[in-house]
C-alpha cells in the first residue's frame, strides 16, 4: 500500500515537472508591470534578418529609429492570428499619432508557406503599417531562438495538409531592441493601447 503512494508521488511530481518545463518553453516569464518591466533571468530579441513583405532582406537596424510591436504567428492561421492582429489594429488605431513612433511586425513561423506577397496581402487586411516578415528556415529558426518563441508544425489527421502551434503573445521593444513589455492574448486592443501610450509617449 505505502509502496503504491510512493509510486503515485512520484507519478505525479513528474507530471507537474513536465508541465511546468512546458509552460516555462511556452511563455517566458516576464513581468508585465509597466513600471518596471523585467525579463527574470530570459533575455528575449537581439538581431535578426529576415525579409519583408516586399521582398527587401531588413534587419533589426532597419526599425532601429521605432518602438517595434511584434506578434510571431501564419497566414493561414484560423483563429488566433487573426484575432491578435485585429487587435493590433484596433490598438494603432487607439494610438492616433502616437502610432507613428511603432512599427508593427508580424513575423511568420511558416516561411514554407507565407512567402513575402502571401504576408503583404495578409497584413494588409488588418493595418496598412503592420510589416509582415518572413525569411528561409533558418532565418526563421534562429528569429524564434533569440525571441524565445515557440511554434510547432502539426500534421492535420488525415490529409497532406498541416497548422503550426505557436506562443501568442505580443512583445513590445524598444529601439534598442530590448524587451519592454509582454501582452497576452486575454489582454484587449484598449488595455494594450492604453499601456502602449505610456511607453510611447514622448
Ligand atoms: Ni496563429
Amino acid at each position: 500500500m505505502a509502496k503504491k503512494i510512493w509510486i503515485l508521488t512520484g507519478i505525479l511530481i513528474a507530471a507537474i515537472i513536465a508541465l511546468l518545463a512546458v509552460g516555462s518553453m511556452r511563455m517566458p516569464q516576464v513581468e508585465d508591470s509597466a513600471a518596471a518591466p523585467t525579463v527574470a533571468g530570459i533575455k528575449v530579441g537581439g538581431a535578426f534578418t529576415l525579409v519583408d513583405h516586399n521582398g527587401r532582406t531588413v534587419t533589426e537596424k532597419d526599425y532601429a529609429d521605432k518602438f517595434k510591436l511584434m506578434f510571431f504567428g501564419f497566414t493561414y492561421c484560423p483563429s488566433v492570428c487573426p484575432t491578435e492582429l485585429q487587435k493590433i489594429a484596433d490598438a494603432l488605431a487607439d494610438l492616433g499619432p502616437l502610432a507613428d513612433r511603432l512599427v508593427p511586425l508580424f513575423i511568420s513561423v511558416d516561411p514554407e508557406r507565407d512567402t513575402p506577397a502571401i504576408m503583404k496581402e495578409y497584413v494588409g487586411k488588418f493595418d496598412s503599417r503592420i510589416i509582415g516578415l518572413t525569411g528561409s528556415r533558418a532565418q526563421i529558426d534562429a528569429m524564434l531562438r533569440t525571441y524565445k518563441i515557440y511554434a510547432s508544425k502539426q500534421p492535420i489527421e488525415g490529409t497532406d495538409d498541416y497548422t503550426m502551434d505557436h506562443s501568442s503573445f505580443l512583445y513590445l521593444m524598444n529601439k534598442e531592441n530590448e524587451l519592454v513589455q509582454l501582452y497576452r492574448p486575454q489582454q484587449k486592443a484598449g488595455e494594450i493601447a492604453t499601456q502602449l501610450k505610456k511607453h510611447l509617449a514622448p
